[in-house]
Protein backbone atom coordinates (compact mmCIF):
# COMPACT_ATOMS: atom_id res chain seq x y z
CA UNK A 1 0.00 0.00 0.00
CA UNK A 2 0.90 3.46 0.15
CA UNK A 3 1.45 2.69 -3.87
CA UNK A 4 2.13 6.17 -5.07
CA UNK A 5 3.34 7.55 -8.47
CA UNK A 6 7.02 8.40 -8.97
CA UNK A 7 6.10 12.17 -9.61
CA UNK A 8 3.93 12.62 -6.87
CA UNK A 9 6.24 14.18 -4.60
CA UNK A 10 4.20 15.62 -2.58
CA UNK A 11 0.17 15.22 -1.38
CA UNK A 12 -2.05 18.68 -1.05
CA UNK A 13 -5.47 18.52 0.69
CA UNK A 14 -7.96 16.37 -1.13
CA UNK A 15 -4.89 14.11 -2.22
CA UNK A 16 -4.03 13.13 0.90
CA UNK A 17 -7.38 10.80 0.78
CA UNK A 18 -5.83 8.28 -1.31
CA UNK A 19 -3.88 5.50 -0.32
CA UNK A 20 -3.71 3.08 -3.09
CA UNK A 21 -3.62 -0.03 -2.18
CA UNK A 22 -2.97 -3.81 -4.07
CA UNK A 23 -4.23 -6.64 -2.43
CA UNK A 24 -2.82 -10.21 -2.91
CA UNK A 25 0.20 -8.55 -4.22
CA UNK A 26 3.94 -9.61 -4.55
CA UNK A 27 7.24 -7.53 -4.18
CA UNK A 28 10.18 -7.19 -5.98
CA UNK A 29 13.28 -6.06 -4.19
CA UNK A 30 16.72 -5.67 -6.07
CA UNK A 31 19.87 -3.79 -5.04
CA UNK A 32 17.60 -2.07 -2.16
CA UNK A 33 15.59 -0.79 -3.99
CA UNK A 34 11.68 -1.60 -4.83
CA UNK A 35 12.08 -3.05 -8.49
CA UNK A 36 8.68 -4.18 -9.33
CA UNK A 37 5.49 -5.04 -8.09
CA UNK A 38 1.99 -6.75 -8.99
CA UNK A 39 -0.84 -9.00 -8.11
CA UNK A 40 -0.07 -12.16 -6.97
CA UNK A 41 -2.54 -14.58 -9.58
CA UNK A 42 -0.20 -12.59 -12.92
CA UNK A 43 3.04 -13.55 -10.98
CA UNK A 44 6.34 -14.53 -13.35
CA UNK A 45 7.44 -17.40 -12.15
CA UNK A 46 10.88 -15.96 -12.59
CA UNK A 47 9.78 -14.13 -9.05
CA UNK A 48 7.83 -16.62 -7.97
CA UNK A 49 11.02 -18.98 -7.84
CA UNK A 50 13.07 -16.82 -6.18
CA UNK A 51 15.14 -18.55 -3.41
CA UNK A 52 14.76 -15.27 -1.17
CA UNK A 53 11.28 -14.96 0.01
CA UNK A 54 9.34 -13.46 2.83
CA UNK A 55 6.05 -14.68 3.20
CA UNK A 56 3.24 -11.43 4.46
CA UNK A 57 0.00 -13.27 4.09
CA UNK A 58 -2.71 -11.70 5.56
CA UNK A 59 -0.70 -8.86 6.37
CA UNK A 60 0.20 -5.37 5.22
CA UNK A 61 3.36 -3.80 3.91
CA UNK A 62 4.26 -0.34 4.19
CA UNK A 63 6.51 2.47 3.63
CA UNK A 64 8.28 3.09 7.11
CA UNK A 65 7.20 6.29 8.43
CA UNK A 66 9.47 9.23 7.40
CA UNK A 67 9.71 11.62 11.13
CA UNK A 68 10.23 14.81 10.09
CA UNK A 69 10.52 16.58 13.31
CA UNK A 70 12.90 15.04 16.23
CA UNK A 71 15.43 16.14 19.07
CA UNK A 72 16.86 12.96 20.04
CA UNK A 73 20.13 14.02 21.12
CA UNK A 74 19.71 14.71 24.53
CA UNK A 75 21.51 14.26 27.65
CA UNK A 76 18.62 13.60 30.32
CA UNK A 77 15.38 12.91 30.21
CA UNK A 78 13.18 15.22 32.29
CA UNK A 79 10.35 13.49 34.25
CA UNK A 80 10.69 15.93 36.96
CA UNK A 81 9.05 18.05 35.21
CA UNK A 82 6.17 15.43 34.29
CA UNK A 83 5.09 15.66 38.27
CA UNK A 84 4.95 19.59 37.74
CA UNK A 85 2.57 19.44 34.77
CA UNK A 86 0.47 16.77 36.80
CA UNK A 87 0.62 19.66 39.15
CA UNK A 88 -1.27 21.77 36.50
CA UNK A 89 2.42 23.70 35.77
CA UNK A 90 2.15 24.92 32.51
CA UNK A 91 5.07 24.70 29.56
CA UNK A 92 6.22 28.37 30.20
CA UNK A 93 6.06 27.99 33.94
CA UNK A 94 8.26 25.05 34.21
CA UNK A 95 11.02 26.76 31.49
CA UNK A 96 10.78 29.82 34.13
CA UNK A 97 10.96 27.88 37.07
CA UNK A 98 14.58 26.75 35.45
CA UNK A 99 13.36 23.78 33.98
CA UNK A 100 12.80 23.23 30.45
CA UNK A 101 15.41 23.66 27.19
CA UNK A 102 18.00 25.34 29.33
CA UNK A 103 17.78 22.70 32.12
CA UNK A 104 18.79 20.04 29.47
CA UNK A 105 21.19 22.43 27.79
CA UNK A 106 22.77 22.08 31.15
CA UNK A 107 23.29 18.69 30.71
CA UNK A 108 23.83 18.57 27.41
CA UNK A 109 27.04 20.93 27.91
CA UNK A 110 28.58 18.11 30.55
CA UNK A 111 27.85 15.49 28.71
CA UNK A 112 30.58 13.95 26.52
CA UNK A 113 30.13 13.59 22.68
CA UNK A 114 30.41 9.33 22.74
CA UNK A 115 27.81 9.41 26.08
CA UNK A 116 25.61 11.69 23.60
CA UNK A 117 26.15 9.33 20.47
CA UNK A 118 25.13 6.39 22.65
CA UNK A 119 22.06 7.39 24.17
CA UNK A 120 20.92 8.96 21.33
CA UNK A 121 21.46 5.34 19.63
CA UNK A 122 19.57 3.40 22.06
CA UNK A 123 16.38 6.08 20.71
CA UNK A 124 17.01 5.88 17.29
CA UNK A 125 17.13 1.60 17.13
CA UNK A 126 13.72 1.81 19.27
CA UNK A 127 12.09 4.30 16.58
CA UNK A 128 13.64 2.04 13.86
CA UNK A 129 12.00 -1.02 15.31
CA UNK A 130 8.40 0.94 15.53
CA UNK A 131 8.81 1.18 11.61
CA UNK A 132 10.65 4.55 11.33
CA UNK A 133 13.30 4.61 8.14
CA UNK A 134 14.00 8.34 7.54
CA UNK A 135 14.45 10.84 10.09
CA UNK A 136 15.25 14.53 10.83
CA UNK A 137 17.00 15.64 14.09
CA UNK A 138 18.18 19.02 15.39
CA UNK A 139 20.51 20.32 17.49
CA UNK A 140 19.16 23.16 20.01
CA UNK A 141 20.41 21.69 23.75
CA UNK A 142 24.07 23.17 23.20
CA UNK A 143 23.69 26.45 23.22
CA UNK A 144 26.94 27.48 22.82
CA UNK A 145 29.15 27.52 19.57
CA UNK A 146 31.12 24.15 21.37
CA UNK A 147 28.18 22.08 22.45
CA UNK A 148 26.07 23.38 19.08
CA UNK A 149 28.60 21.22 17.09
CA UNK A 150 29.28 18.53 19.84
CA UNK A 151 25.36 17.69 18.84
CA UNK A 152 25.91 18.77 15.18
CA UNK A 153 28.37 16.09 15.29
CA UNK A 154 26.95 13.54 17.20
CA UNK A 155 24.17 13.40 14.45
CA UNK A 156 26.47 13.41 11.49
CA UNK A 157 27.78 10.45 13.30
CA UNK A 158 24.74 8.61 13.57
CA UNK A 159 23.72 9.50 9.96
CA UNK A 160 27.19 7.76 9.01
CA UNK A 161 26.29 4.28 11.22
CA UNK A 162 22.64 3.75 10.63
CA UNK A 163 20.88 2.25 8.04
CA UNK A 164 18.46 5.06 7.35
CA UNK A 165 18.79 8.80 6.08
CA UNK A 166 19.29 11.18 8.35
CA UNK A 167 18.69 15.11 7.80
CA UNK A 168 20.34 17.11 10.24
CA UNK A 169 18.58 20.73 11.24
CA UNK A 170 20.87 23.70 13.75
CA UNK A 171 18.42 24.76 16.31
CA UNK A 172 20.64 26.92 18.36
CA UNK A 173 17.99 29.41 18.40
CA UNK A 174 15.86 27.17 20.54
CA UNK A 175 16.09 29.41 23.71
CA UNK A 176 18.76 32.44 25.08
CA UNK A 177 20.94 31.23 27.52
CA UNK A 178 21.25 32.77 31.00
CA UNK A 179 23.95 34.84 30.08
CA UNK A 180 21.70 36.66 27.28
CA UNK A 181 18.79 37.31 28.73
CA UNK A 182 19.11 40.74 28.34
CA UNK A 183 21.42 40.18 25.43
CA UNK A 184 19.10 38.97 22.81
CA UNK A 185 21.14 40.26 19.64
CA UNK A 186 24.16 39.36 21.55
CA UNK A 187 23.13 35.67 20.91
CA UNK A 188 21.64 36.18 17.29
CA UNK A 189 25.30 37.69 16.47
CA UNK A 190 26.88 34.31 17.88
CA UNK A 191 24.58 32.52 16.10
CA UNK A 192 25.60 34.57 12.93
CA UNK A 193 29.30 35.41 13.35
CA UNK A 194 30.39 31.90 14.72
CA UNK A 195 28.23 29.30 15.00
CA UNK A 196 27.10 29.23 11.51
CA UNK A 197 30.29 29.72 9.89
CA UNK A 198 32.04 26.31 11.19
CA UNK A 199 28.85 24.71 10.78
CA UNK A 200 29.11 25.37 6.98
CA UNK A 201 32.54 24.88 7.04
CA UNK A 202 32.43 21.31 8.12
CA UNK A 203 28.61 20.75 6.41
CA UNK A 204 27.45 19.87 9.74
CA UNK A 205 23.76 20.53 8.71
CA UNK A 206 20.95 20.80 6.35
CA UNK A 207 18.61 22.67 7.65
CA UNK A 208 18.15 25.76 10.33
CA UNK A 209 15.31 25.97 12.74
CA UNK A 210 14.15 28.75 15.25
CA UNK A 211 11.84 28.07 18.14
CA UNK A 212 9.30 31.48 16.89
CA UNK A 213 7.25 32.20 19.96
CA UNK A 214 6.58 34.70 22.85
CA UNK A 215 9.41 34.16 25.51
CA UNK A 216 11.64 32.45 23.18
CA UNK A 217 12.78 33.99 19.87
CA UNK A 218 10.50 37.35 18.35
CA UNK A 219 9.51 37.28 14.69
CA UNK A 220 12.43 39.75 13.96
CA UNK A 221 14.70 37.44 15.80
CA UNK A 222 13.51 34.45 13.88
CA UNK A 223 13.86 36.70 10.57
CA UNK A 224 17.99 37.53 10.98
CA UNK A 225 18.81 34.24 11.80
CA UNK A 226 16.95 32.47 9.07
CA UNK A 227 18.50 34.76 6.75
CA UNK A 228 22.00 34.35 7.60
CA UNK A 229 21.42 30.75 7.41
CA UNK A 230 19.72 31.28 3.82
CA UNK A 231 23.55 32.88 3.21
CA UNK A 232 25.32 29.27 3.99
CA UNK A 233 22.01 27.41 1.28
CA UNK A 234 20.42 26.09 5.01
CA UNK A 235 16.33 26.11 4.33
CA UNK A 236 14.19 26.88 7.26
CA UNK A 237 12.04 24.46 9.20
CA UNK A 238 10.69 26.44 11.98
CA UNK A 239 8.98 25.95 15.20
CA UNK A 240 5.73 28.11 14.62
CA UNK A 241 2.42 28.77 16.70
CA UNK A 242 3.17 26.03 19.39
CA UNK A 243 1.83 28.36 22.54
CA UNK A 244 0.69 31.12 20.28
CA UNK A 245 -0.17 32.78 17.13
CA UNK A 246 2.20 34.98 16.80
CA UNK A 247 3.65 36.11 12.92
CA UNK A 248 6.02 32.80 13.05
CA UNK A 249 4.28 31.54 10.02
CA UNK A 250 4.49 34.56 7.87
CA UNK A 251 7.72 34.85 8.61
CA UNK A 252 8.46 31.15 7.32
CA UNK A 253 6.72 31.74 4.54
CA UNK A 254 8.78 34.57 3.61
CA UNK A 255 12.17 32.86 4.26
CA UNK A 256 10.66 30.33 1.75
CA UNK A 257 10.60 27.65 4.80
CA UNK A 258 10.59 23.47 3.92
CA UNK A 259 8.20 23.61 6.50
CA UNK A 260 6.57 25.15 9.40
CA UNK A 261 6.00 22.90 12.36
CA UNK A 262 3.73 22.90 14.89
CA UNK A 263 1.00 24.83 14.48
CA UNK A 264 -1.44 24.18 17.71
CA UNK A 265 -2.40 27.66 17.15
CA UNK A 266 -3.84 28.65 14.05
CA UNK A 267 -6.38 31.45 12.01
CA UNK A 268 -7.57 32.47 9.45
CA UNK A 269 -4.22 34.56 8.75
CA UNK A 270 -2.38 31.47 8.97
CA UNK A 271 -4.27 29.58 6.69
CA UNK A 272 -4.34 32.24 4.10
CA UNK A 273 -0.66 32.73 4.26
CA UNK A 274 0.34 28.74 3.71
CA UNK A 275 -2.07 28.35 0.63
CA UNK A 276 0.35 30.74 -1.21
CA UNK A 277 3.58 28.82 -0.51
CA UNK A 278 4.84 25.30 -0.89
CA UNK A 279 5.85 25.18 2.64
CA UNK A 280 4.53 21.99 4.06
CA UNK A 281 2.57 22.09 7.71
CA UNK A 282 4.16 19.00 9.59
CA UNK A 283 1.38 18.91 12.80
CA UNK A 284 3.37 17.08 15.65
CA UNK A 285 -0.26 15.30 18.00
CA UNK A 286 2.00 13.41 20.85
CA UNK A 287 3.38 16.89 21.79
CA UNK A 288 -0.30 18.35 21.76
CA UNK A 289 -0.96 15.01 23.56
CA UNK A 290 2.03 15.47 26.63
CA UNK A 291 1.66 18.74 27.53
CA UNK A 292 -2.03 19.10 26.91
CA UNK A 293 -2.22 22.07 24.78
CA UNK A 294 -4.67 22.32 21.89
CA UNK A 295 -4.22 19.66 19.04
CA UNK A 296 -3.78 21.43 15.51
CA UNK A 297 -6.59 21.87 12.95
CA UNK A 298 -5.60 19.36 10.76
CA UNK A 299 -9.18 19.20 8.95
CA UNK A 300 -8.99 23.06 7.82
CA UNK A 301 -5.58 22.80 6.95
CA UNK A 302 -6.62 20.18 4.64
CA UNK A 303 -9.95 22.02 3.53
CA UNK A 304 -7.28 24.68 2.27
CA UNK A 305 -5.40 22.00 0.25
CA UNK A 306 -2.85 22.44 2.15
CA UNK A 307 0.04 19.74 2.41
CA UNK A 308 0.17 18.21 6.09
CA UNK A 309 2.90 16.06 7.13
CA UNK A 310 3.01 14.38 11.03
CA UNK A 311 6.29 13.89 13.14
CA UNK A 312 7.08 12.87 16.49
CA UNK A 313 8.72 15.89 18.36
CA UNK A 314 10.72 13.30 20.33
CA UNK A 315 12.72 15.14 22.85
CA UNK A 316 12.56 15.35 27.10
CA UNK A 317 10.39 18.44 27.16
CA UNK A 318 7.37 18.11 25.29
CA UNK A 319 6.99 14.96 23.79
CA UNK A 320 9.22 11.64 25.38
CA UNK A 321 8.05 9.55 22.59
CA UNK A 322 9.37 8.55 19.04
CA UNK A 323 6.11 6.51 18.24
CA UNK A 324 4.99 7.39 14.99
CA UNK A 325 2.31 4.66 15.47
CA UNK A 326 1.22 6.38 18.00
CA UNK A 327 1.53 9.97 16.64
CA UNK A 328 -0.76 8.29 13.30
CA UNK A 329 -3.39 7.05 16.01
CA UNK A 330 -3.73 10.45 17.38
CA UNK A 331 -4.07 12.33 13.93
CA UNK A 332 -7.20 9.99 13.64
CA UNK A 333 -8.28 9.68 17.16
CA UNK A 334 -7.69 13.71 18.20
CA UNK A 335 -7.49 15.43 14.99
CA UNK A 336 -10.18 13.40 12.68
CA UNK A 337 -7.83 12.74 9.84
CA UNK A 338 -8.59 9.61 8.37
CA UNK A 339 -6.72 6.15 8.64
CA UNK A 340 -5.73 7.08 4.68
CA UNK A 341 -5.04 10.65 5.44
CA UNK A 342 -2.94 10.00 8.59
CA UNK A 343 -0.57 7.74 6.86
CA UNK A 344 -0.23 9.51 4.08
CA UNK A 345 1.10 12.65 5.96
CA UNK A 346 3.09 10.39 7.93
CA UNK A 347 4.80 8.76 4.99
CA UNK A 348 5.47 10.60 1.45
CA UNK A 349 4.71 13.83 3.14
CA UNK A 350 7.34 13.34 6.00
CA UNK A 351 9.52 12.40 3.74
CA UNK A 352 8.83 16.07 1.37
CA UNK A 353 9.56 17.86 4.43
CA UNK A 354 13.21 16.44 4.82
CA UNK A 355 13.34 16.33 0.64
CA UNK A 356 13.62 12.80 0.22
CA UNK A 357 10.28 11.99 -1.24
CA UNK A 358 11.87 11.10 -4.26
CA UNK A 359 13.70 8.11 -3.08
CA UNK A 360 11.27 7.27 0.41
CA UNK A 361 7.83 7.50 1.63
CA UNK A 362 5.92 4.76 -0.82
CA UNK A 363 5.67 1.64 -2.34
CA UNK A 364 7.38 3.49 -5.82
CA UNK A 365 9.25 1.58 -8.31
CA UNK A 366 12.61 2.81 -7.70
CA UNK A 367 12.35 4.29 -4.53
CA UNK A 368 14.82 2.61 -1.42
CA UNK A 369 13.39 -0.26 -0.52
CA UNK A 370 12.87 0.95 3.49
CA UNK A 371 9.61 -1.27 4.31
CA UNK A 372 7.81 -2.57 7.18
CA UNK A 373 5.16 -5.69 7.09
CA UNK A 374 2.31 -6.07 9.76
CA UNK A 375 1.40 -8.44 11.90
CA UNK A 376 -2.11 -10.06 10.13
CA UNK A 377 -4.52 -7.66 10.13
CA UNK A 378 -7.92 -7.22 8.81
CA UNK A 379 -7.44 -3.60 7.08
CA UNK A 380 -5.12 -0.94 7.10
CA UNK A 381 -7.26 1.36 9.31
CA UNK A 382 -6.55 -1.72 11.93
CA UNK A 383 -3.17 0.17 12.70
CA UNK A 384 -4.43 3.12 13.83
CA UNK A 385 -7.25 1.59 15.34
CA UNK A 386 -4.95 -0.38 17.92
CA UNK A 387 -3.45 2.32 19.60
CA UNK A 388 -0.86 1.72 22.08
CA UNK A 389 0.22 -2.07 20.64
CA UNK A 390 2.90 -2.23 17.77
CA UNK A 391 1.20 -4.02 14.52
CA UNK A 392 5.12 -3.98 13.04
CA UNK A 393 6.24 -7.30 12.56
CA UNK A 394 9.56 -7.41 10.31
CA UNK A 395 11.10 -3.96 9.45
CA UNK A 396 12.82 -3.98 6.12
CA UNK A 397 15.89 -1.06 5.41
CA UNK A 398 17.61 -0.88 1.93
CA UNK A 399 15.92 -4.59 0.94
CA UNK A 400 17.39 -6.53 4.32
CA UNK A 401 15.18 -7.23 7.26
CA UNK A 402 16.50 -4.99 10.45
CA UNK A 403 17.77 -6.98 13.61
CA UNK A 404 19.19 -4.14 15.16
O1 LIG B 1 9.33 21.12 19.79
N1 LIG B 1 9.21 23.96 21.29
C1 LIG B 1 10.40 23.84 21.27
N2 LIG B 1 11.10 22.72 21.29
C2 LIG B 1 10.62 21.46 21.68
C3 LIG B 1 10.58 21.28 23.15
C4 LIG B 1 11.88 21.44 23.74
C5 LIG B 1 11.98 21.11 25.18
O2 LIG B 1 11.06 21.37 25.97
O3 LIG B 1 13.03 20.56 25.53
C6 LIG B 1 9.31 21.16 21.01
O4 LIG B 1 8.26 20.99 21.64
FE1 LIG C 1 10.38 20.38 18.26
Amino acid sequence: MGLHSKDKLVLRGGELDSLPVLENAWLLIESGLIKDFGKMDSIPSHISNLSSQISAEGRYIFPSWCDSHTHIVFAASREEEFAMKIQGKSYEEIAAAGGGILNSANKLQKASEDELFESASVRLKQMIRLGTGAVEIKSGYGLTTESEIKMLRVIRRLKDQFPIPIKATFLAAHAYPAEFKNNHQGYIDLIINEMLPQIAEEKLADYIDVFCEKGFFSVGEADQVLKAGAKYGLKPKVHANQLSVSGAVEVSVQNRAISVDHLEESDEETIRTLRNADTIVTLLPSCSFYLGIPFADAKSFIRADLPVALATDYNPGSTPSGNMNFVVSLACIKMKMFPEQAINAATLNGAAAMEMSEDYGSITVGKKANLFITKPMPSIAYLPYSFGETQIETVILNGEIYNG
